[in-house]
């Protein structure tokens, strides 16, 4: 029940990830010792860029083979750590027993570690805001932590969409529970919004979704977001910082929550417009969002957008923990453009 000594020892899963890569980064810059948990360490187009963090060449960085799916996965990982920042997807979604399981496999292996003391759970907003019925938006506007989906709707299914969100209170509530029953370590949740940024290896571009969009946004093909939604962003490096002030965190609880984002909010035309206004020596051409929606859905896309201009983004509770600051959107969004073209090399539409 411990926030983790500076320069401690911290494990991360899904340290090849867009934001698991940066919280690896942030932590080392902070003078942790960082064991970086990956699927396939030999998988040079997913790692290499780890293995050329500062680091790595001394051992303070090691990298290390787990998959979460398999019962033990952190078992010969976390002796020794104070803390784990559990970034990482899992393989599935749908399938919430699976969920559940992957949860049980890292449970057991901080309770046998005898050392890990603060966990952080990567969520997302999609565990507070993810809803079926969308006047549930125009009831409960104010998007906050101790808001949820309406988790009561019929609807609310892992086949018709919601596996995510779910799977993510399944993981909120497995670890707090597990961590109360352990007495020994406690766990809180991050809840990320729609993380943007600078990427730090080619193969994150065809993740995201964020990221991969703005490509898509740079050669000329994107779509409309789910329901009109504007994206609600954080910076990918100030997400990762308040996951590593979350660890650091003296007054945070076990079973708490918090939401990390800007509160800034963007349409996506406007994000694909807002390049130009940036990076005009790109000559960038603005392309309009294909719509993919179905008849009765455009028909209503006036009062969706109407909805969402109303919500009511706070991040108060994650400012006041962890003293972390979000620099705004256009920052993210620049950085991201440079480095999809630096790190990616993608090639950009230009205007003729
Ligand atoms: N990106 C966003 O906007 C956003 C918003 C809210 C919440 N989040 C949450 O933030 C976390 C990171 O997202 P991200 O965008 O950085 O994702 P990402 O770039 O796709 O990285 C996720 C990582 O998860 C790992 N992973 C997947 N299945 C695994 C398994 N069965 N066992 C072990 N590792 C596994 C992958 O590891 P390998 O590379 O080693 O295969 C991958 O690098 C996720 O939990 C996500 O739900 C993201």
């Amino acid at each position: 029940m411990a926030p983790v000594p500076h320069r401690g020892v911290i494990a991360v899963t899904g340290a090849a990830g867009f934001l698991g890569g940066w919280v690896t980064r942030l932590l080392l810059d902070k003078g942790y010792r960082v064991r970086a948990c990956v699927r396939d360490v030999d998988d040079g187009r997913r790692t290499d860029f780890l293995k050329a963090m500062p680091g790595y060449a001394s051992g303070r960085l090691t990298l290390h083979a787990a998959d979460l799916d398999k019962e033990g996965c952190l078992d010969d990982i976390l002796p020794g750590c104070h803390g784990l920042a559990h970034v990482a997807h899992i393989s599935d979604y749908v399938d919430q027993a699976y969920v559940q399981r992957t949860c049980d496999h890292i449970i057991a292996s901080i309770n046998a570690s005898r050392s890990v003391g603060r966990v952080v759970v990567t969520s997302s907003v999609a565990a507070v805001i993810s809803e079926m019925d969308l006047q549930e938006v125009v009831r409960r506007p104010v998007f906050w932590e101790g808001r949820y989906p309406d988790e009561s709707n019929p609807k609310r299914t892992p086949q018709r969409g919601q596996g995510y969100s779910m799977g993510k209170l399944i993981a909120e509530r497995s670890f707090a529970e597990a961590a109360a029953v352990s007495g020994v370590w406690d766990s809180v949740t991050c809840c990320p919004g729609d993380n943007v940024g600078p990427i730090q290896s080619a193969h994150q571009k065809d993740m995201g979704p964020w990221q991969h969009i703005i490509e898509d946004m740079l050669v000329g093909e994107y779509e409309q977001n789910g329901v009109y939604r504007p994206w609600m962003t954080v910076d990918v490096r100030d997400d990762a910082a308040g996951h590593i002030g979350l660890l650091e965190s003296l007054t945070v609880r076990n079973g708490e929550r918090y939401i990390a984002w800007s509160t800034d909010a963007r349409n996506v035309e406007d994000i694909c417009a807002s390049i130009d206004r940036l990076l005009p020596e790109l000559n960038h051409q603005y392309t309009a969002p294909v719509d993919p929606f179905p008849d009765r859905i455009k028909a209503r896309e006036g009062e969706f957008r109407a909805i969402w201009a109303k919500a009511d983004l706070r991040n108060e509770r994650i400012r006041a923990a962890t003293g972390v600051a979000f620099r705004p959107l256009d920052e993210s969004i620049r950085d991201c453009v440079e480095s999809l073209i630096a790190v990616a090399g993608t090639k950009v539409k230009t205007r003729s």
